[in-house]
């Protein structure tokens, strides 16, 4: 067994054990994949400042992301056909969420349905909905949702339309994949995977076939998206969704001041500062170079969350210290459930909260709310001049 230290590791094992197509899906930014690349080096320009001589007892990670506890502040992000990850997908994470006490985000576009997830886990998970032009679809959808008891609604407003991934259209992406002749080949080496796939019955979108209608190829995500995305989703829509749900609303993809303001209009509980891991707008800024203008903005009305970027614990604590209140992973999880199923999703966890433990006392800090901009040393260009 390997001995895993840090989330490399699993991502190493993520991809030995998966299908090409699914761990290059995971591992894909838009077009020439800067956004995608500079998420995770810009982490790196912000450096920690070691203090000593500071009691380090009696630490804890323990938090709330809109008003609800978690072990730590750091919730696992909607990943779409995370069941063709490893069989199940959705619902191991969902439980390794549940066991570790942090919030657990199910996707519109996952394998294993609502209702499925709410069966195999005991406490509410988060709903991310992507908005689709069929209204009884939308109100259905909603409803399910609440039906389920999920104790949040993440509306994504980043993906409209899908920015192109080069890789899933070599690959032929679909759910199941189609069985080519390179599939195959790629199959024969993927022993387990393909088991416990056989074991399963969950191989389709489990949240939209036989609930939306008229789409031309259901095993295509390209073909979803093209074909039953509102490509008109705006703040009026917005509202109304909120009006529809009636519980608490985390807006996700927010990258600029003007629109965390009209999130903060809207009445949300939270913004998720995301460029979706840089899937969608290739050359957009990375998250965290996006937070502090939106920090300043509306980091007093509402919950400021970010995600995209974040492989270790130093970069939950980076961006909690400049004043996150909350952070997502999506890889980081995806890699392990990829490598070792609901062990690795718990890994994962693991990994992070150790490492940021460790941090914060290093850097003499002992709860999440002692973490504050201080901490840090930021590059005085960081924010970039951009004219
Ligand atoms: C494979 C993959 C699938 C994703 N699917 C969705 C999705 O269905 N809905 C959504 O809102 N975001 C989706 N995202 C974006 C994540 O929620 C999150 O914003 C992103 O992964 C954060 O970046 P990170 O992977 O660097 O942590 C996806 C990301 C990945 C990597």
């Amino acid at each position: 067994m390997a001995v895993i230290t840090n989330i490399d590791d699993l991502k190493r094992l993520h991809k030995k054990r998966t299908p090409k197509m699914f761990y290059d899906y995971c591992e894909s930014g838009s077009w020439t994949e800067q956004t995608f690349r500079e998420n995770v080096s810009d982490f790196d320009k912000i450096r920690l400042r070691q203090r000593v001589a500071v009691d380090m007892e009696g630490r804890s990670t323990a938090s709330k992301m809109i008003g609800q506890d978690v072990a730590m502040p750091v919730a696992l992000a909607p990943v779409g056909l995370t069941g063709m990850q490893r069989a199940d997908g959705e619902i191991k994470a969902a439980r390794a969420a549940e066991k570790f006490g942090v919030p657990f985000t199910l996707s519109t576009m996952s394998i294993c349905s609502i209702e499925d997830v709410a069966e195999h886990t005991s406490k509410p998970f988060w709903f991310q909905l992507y908005v689709m032009r069929d209204q009884e679809f939308l109100k259905n959808i909603i409803q399910r949702a609440k039906d389920a008891g999920c104790s949040a609604l993440v509306l994504t407003l980043d993906l409209q339309i899908l920015g192109q991934r080069h890789k899933d259209l070599k690959n032929g992406l679909s759910a199941p994949p189609k069985l080519t002749p390179a599939v195959i080949a790629d199959l024969a080496t993927k022993w387990t995977w393909g088991l416990e796939m056989l074991r399963t019955k969950r191989h389709g979108f489990g949240n939209i076939i036989g609930h939306a209608k008229g789409v031309d190829d259901p095993s295509s995500l390209f073909t979803w998206t093209a074909e039953q995305f509102d490509p008109r989703l705006d703040w009026g829509k917005i509202a109304a969704i909120k009006e529809m749900w009636g519980g608490p609303l985390i807006l996700k993809g927010v990258m600029e001041p003007e629109d965390a303001t009209m999130a903060a209009k809207v009445g949300c509980d939270a913004i998720i500062v995301s460029n979706h891991g840089g899937r969608q707008l290739d050359g957009a800024l990375s998250s965290i170079r996006a937070l502090q203008p939106i920090l300043d903005a509306v980091g007093d009305q509402v919950d400021v969350h970010l995600d995209s970027g974040i492989r270790s614990g130093q970069d939950v604590l980076k961006a909690l210290a400049m004043g996150a209140k909350g952070t997502f992973i999506g890889r980081a999880f995806v890699y392990g459930l990829g490598a070792m199923g609901e062990e690795g999703v718990t890994k994962a966890l693991e990994v992070i909260q150790k490492e940021l433990d460790v941090s914060m006392a290093l850097c003499g800090r002992k709860t999440i709310a002692d973490l504050d901009r201080d901490m840090l040393k930021i590059p005085e260009d960081f924010a970039g001049r951009w004219a």
